[in-house]
């Protein structure tokens, strides 16, 4: 019963937090191939702002922390993320390596972001692996991974810690440490999508759980 309640307070959370394009593929448990076709494919949570607002989004795959994160291969130049609902496209395997080191974000090319206009709005996917990678990672990007410490709570299992995590995180982020370490990658925008990654994956790990 302690889990119910836990998995249900996560779940408000995560709804609040995951405001507009809710990417249902990949998630956590994808294991995709180099060289072969990654499908992507979103949903309109419901929330505000609605995918009409967001429109037209670049999708890109990525890797890093929380905090620091590196583009790795454009996926997708412009889709309206309102008119459709998937894009396929082929993973390039000299990006990177393999391993559960990739997620997918979208990026608004209008709509700003509700709580730092500096920034446009983002949208994440679960961290998923890629295999028969060919690429290796530069020094920037490993020290990304390297800072990945506080975001472990990819796992569905913990729950408390995604909370803790979300709820931190706009004390952990002002601390910035990580923030100054590599300047050719992109900052990453507003906390709650930071925490996005981590709730995403728990959220598709309750919800197949619940589906069992
Ligand atoms: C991607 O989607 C296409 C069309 O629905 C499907 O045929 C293909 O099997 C999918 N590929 C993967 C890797 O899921
Ligand atoms: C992130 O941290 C977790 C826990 O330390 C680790 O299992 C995972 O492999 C790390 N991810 C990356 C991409 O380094």
């Amino acid at each position: 019963m302690q889990a119910i309640t836990t998995l249900i307070a996560l779940l408000a959370l995560a709804h609040s937090a995951l405001a507009g394009v809710y990417i249902t593929s990949p998630v956590a448990g994808t294991v995709a191939t180099g060289g072969q076709v990654l499908n992507v494919s979103w949903a309109d949570d419901g929330n505000t702002p609605t995918v009409a607002s967001v429109g037209p989004c670049t999708v890109d795959l990525y890797t890093g922390s929380m905090t620091q994160q590196t583009k790795l291969q454009n996926l997708a130049a412009s889709v309206d993320v309102s008119k459709t609902s998937s894009i396929s496209a082929t993973i390039d395997p000299t990006v990177g390596q393999s391993g559960n080191y990739y997620f997918v974000r979208f990026t608004s090319l209008g709509l700003k972001d509700a709580t730092n206009s500096a920034y446009y709005y983002e949208a994440f996917s679960a961290k998923f692996t890629i295999n028969s990678m060919t690429g290796t990672f530069s020094a920037s990007v490993l020290a990304e991974l390297a800072a990945n410490s506080t975001t472990s709570s990819t796992t569905a299992a913990s729950a408390s810690k995604t909370s803790a995590v979300a709820s931190a995180s706009s004390s952990s982020k002002a601390s910035g440490s990580v923030a100054a370490a590599a300047a050719s990658t992109s900052k990453s925008a507003a906390l709650p999508q930071l925490a996005a990654p981590g709730l995403l994956a728990a959220l598709v790990g309750i919800a197949g759980w619940i589906a069992l």
